[in-house]
């Protein structure tokens, strides 16, 4: 069974609970994403391997902890994931990049998608995928399926806030894939909306609405 790490730093649940607020403006919003995206991302990345490699400080020459094996890939479900990976790559300049056009359609709630972007040699390296929002799981479960069909073979998740009928929806698709969130909030409502939530993260991202 996948697990589910919620990420409890105050710093994370200080910016979260302004991004929830309604009067928070577009700017604002998307500021906050960017800095939340940088702590969510040192969690997912904490237990990454580590090898050594030898450099001269101004004083002496050492063997020096430095990442072992080939970048990450950070893959973006557009749109609101872009504003997830900002702040992800402000941490990890060098990491490759995956984009993931996809749309909830609105009646049905499945993803549509619109577009596909990724490495070649996504088997060799680890990919995080990124998406502020797990409410019924569709798009995620899409893009983790995608990825797959691709060759990704070891996936994480990290969102800003799930819903539990996503995680359990989830869980039953893709079991081998952790989850990293800020929340797990209450409910889905009929229109498939997270409550508490914080409305529709790419409308409050870039004002579309
Ligand atoms: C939002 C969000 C997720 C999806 C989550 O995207 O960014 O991708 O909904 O919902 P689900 O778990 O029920 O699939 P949306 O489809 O609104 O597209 P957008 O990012 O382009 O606004
Ligand atoms: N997508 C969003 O942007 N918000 C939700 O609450 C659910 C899906």
């Amino acid at each position: 069974m996948a697990s589910v790490t919620v990420i409890n730093h105050p710093l994370v649940q200080h910016k979260l609970t302004i991004m929830r607020d309604k009067h928070t403006s577009t700017a604002g919003f998307r500021q906050l994403l960017r800095e939340i995206a940088t702590l969510l991302c040192y969690e997912v990345t904490r237990d990454l391997e580590l090898t050594t490699t030898t450099i001269e400080t101004p004083l002496a020459e050492m063997r020096a902890p430095t990442l072992a094996g080939k970048k990450l890939v950070f893959a973006s479900v557009l749109r609101a994931g872009n504003g997830l990976l900002e702040g992800m790559l402000d941490l990890v300049p060098a990491a490759r990049v995956a984009h993931i056009g996809l749309y909830r359609d609105p009646k049905t709630l499945q993803a549509v998608e619109y577009y596909f972007k990724a490495p070649d040699d996504l088997d060799e390296r680890l990919t995080i995928v990124v998406d502020p929002m797990l409410a019924t799981a569709n798009s995620a479960i899409a893009a983790i399926d995608r990825l797959q069909e691709r060759g990704a073979k070891d996936i994480r998740f990290v969102c800003l806030l799930a819903a539990p009928e996503g995680i359990d929806k989830f869980h039953g698709a893709h079991p081998e894939v952790p989850i990293y969130t800020a929340s797990v909030d209450k409910f889905l409502n009929d229109k498939g909306y997270i409550v508490p939530g914080l409305g529709d993260a790419g409308d409050r991202m870039y004002g579309t609405k």
